[in-house]
C-alpha cells in the first residue's frame, strides 16, 4: 500500500482575466505521506497558498483555474472530481487552516454553531450528538471553558483562542490532512508555540498528515520532517528537513537559512537575499533565480533548469540548479 496520502503532479494554477493571465503555480508536484508534517517555504508571493488553495479548489470569486497537473487523494484526482464531490472532500477528509482565523469564521454565529453546522453536514448524527463532539474538540485544542465558549461570538475571543476554534472546526471530522496556511503569522510568540505545540500534538496522537506553509524557517526545523522550497511558482528544494539545514544545495534555500536570526549571531550581518521575488508579468527566461543569484552562469540566463535529484551522503534531494546537474560544480556551493 502507498505511503502517500497526497500527490501533487505538475500543478499548474492560472488567473485568466480579460486583461492578463498570470500563472502563480506552474508545474508543481511533491507528495505529502500518511502521518507526516510537510513544511512549505518561500518569500511571500511565491505560490504557497495558491498550491494549497488548488489542493481545495477553493478559489471563491477570484478568477483562479487549475489548467493542468493532476491532485491525487485517495485513488481520484481532485482536479477533476465533481464540485458536489469536492464539497464533500473539503473539511471531511481534507481541512485547512489559514493565516487569519476572523476571515473564516462567520462574525455573526456563535462558535458552537458553527463547528456543530460542519459536522451535521459530513456526519449522520443528531444535534446533541454533533454538540458533545464540538465541546470535545474544543477542550482538546485547550480552549478553558468549553462549554461557555460554544456560546460566545468570533469577536469575543483572542486570535490565539479564534485559531484554537479553526483548528478545533478543522479537526472536528477527523479529516486524513490538515493544511495550515501560516496558521501562527498573525499571533504573539507564546500564543505562537502553544497552537504549533498543540499541532504536532495531534500529528503525534491521531497520525494526521499536516501540510504546514510557513515563511519561518525555525518553525519548519521544529516541526516538519520534510521541506518543499517555492520560488517563483515552481519547487526549487525538496529534501528531508535535516539534510535540507545541513547541506542546503539550491542558492536560494542557502538565501533563506543564511536569513534566518540565530542567537548570538550579529542580526546586523544576517545576509539577506538581494532583490525580489520576480512579477508573475515579467518572469525572467532562464533560471527564475538569475537575477538574485550570486552563482549565476551564462546558461542560468537563458535556460531553465529542470529538478534534478540529487544523491548525496546516501540522501536524496532534488534541486532545481544548473549546478546540481554539474557534480563537480558543487564545490560553489560552500
Ligand atoms: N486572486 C488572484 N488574482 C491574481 N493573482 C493572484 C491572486 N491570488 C494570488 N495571486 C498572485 O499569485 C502569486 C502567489 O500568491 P500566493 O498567495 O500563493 O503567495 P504566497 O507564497 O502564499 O505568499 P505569502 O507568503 O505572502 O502568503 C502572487 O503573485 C499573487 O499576487
Ligand atoms: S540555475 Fe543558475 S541562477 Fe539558478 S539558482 Fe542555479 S546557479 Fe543560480
Ligand atoms: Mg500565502
Amino acid at each position: 500500500m502507498s505511503d502517500l496520502i497526497l500527490e501533487l503532479k505538475e500543478l499548474k494554477t492560472q488567473f485568466i482575466s480579460k486583461d492578463s493571465t498570470v500563472t502563480p503555480v506552474d508545474g508543481v508536484s511533491y507528495n505529502i505521506k500518511k502521518g507526516e508534517i510537510l513544511g512549505l517555504v518561500g518569500e511571500s508571493g511565491c505560490g504557497k497558498s495558491v498550491t494549497a488553495l488548488s489542493i481545495m479548489r477553493l478559489f471563491r470569486d477570484t478568477t483562479g483555474k487549475i489548467t493542468g497537473g493532476s491532485v491525487q487523494f485517495n485513488g481520484k484526482d481532485l482536479v477533476k472530481v465533481s464540485e458536489k464531490e469536492m464539497a464533500m472532500i473539503r473539511g471531511k477528509d481534507i481541512a485547512m487552516i489559514f493565516k487569519e482565523p476572523l476571515t473564516s469564521l462567520n462574525p455573526v454565529a456563535k462558535i458552537g454553531k458553527q463547528i456543530i453546522e460542519v459536522i451535521l453536514k459530513h456526519e449522520p448524527v443528531s444535534v446533541r450528538q454533533a454538540r458533545e463532539t464540538a465541546v470535545k474538540m474544543l477542550e482538546l485544542v485547550g480552549i478553558p471553558r468549553a462549554e461557555q465558549v460554544m456560546n460566545e461570538y468570533p469577536h469575543q475571543l483572542s486570535g490565539g483562542m479564534n485559531q484554537r476554534v479553526m483548528i478545533a472546526m478543522g479537526m472536528s471530522l477527523n479529516p486524513q490532512v490538515l493544511i495550515a496556511d501560516e496558521p501562527t503569522t498573525a499571533l504573539d510568540v507564546t500564543i505562537q508555540a502553544q497552537i504549533l505545540e498543540l499541532m504536532k500534538r495531534i500529528n503525534e496522537e491521531h497520525g494526521m498528515s499536516i501540510l504546514l506553509i510557513t515563511h519561518d524557517l525555525g518553525v519548519v526545523a521544529e516541526m516538519c520532517s520534510r521541506v518543499v522550497v517555492m520560488y517563483a511558482g515552481r519547487i526549487v528544494e525538496e529534501a528531508d528537513a535535516e539534510n535540507l539545514f545541513l547541506r542546503p544545495r539550491h542558492p536560494y534555500t542557502i538565501g533563506l537559512i543564511n536569513s534566518i536570526p540565530v542567537i548570538g549571531k550579529n542580526v546586523e550581518r544576517l545576509e539577506s537575499i538581494p532583490g525580489n521575488v520576480p512579477s508573475l508579468t515579467n518572469m525572467p527566461l532562464g533560471c527564475k533565480f538569475a537575477p538574485r543569484c550570486s552563482k549565476a552562469l551564462e546558461r542560468c540566463k537563458a535556460e531553465e533548469p529542470g529538478l534534478f535529484t540529487v544523491v548525496s551522503d546516501g540522501m536524496e534531494r532534488k534541486c532545481r540548479c544548473w549546478l546540481a546537474a554539474e557534480p563537480d560544480k558543487e564545490a560553489s556551493y560552500a
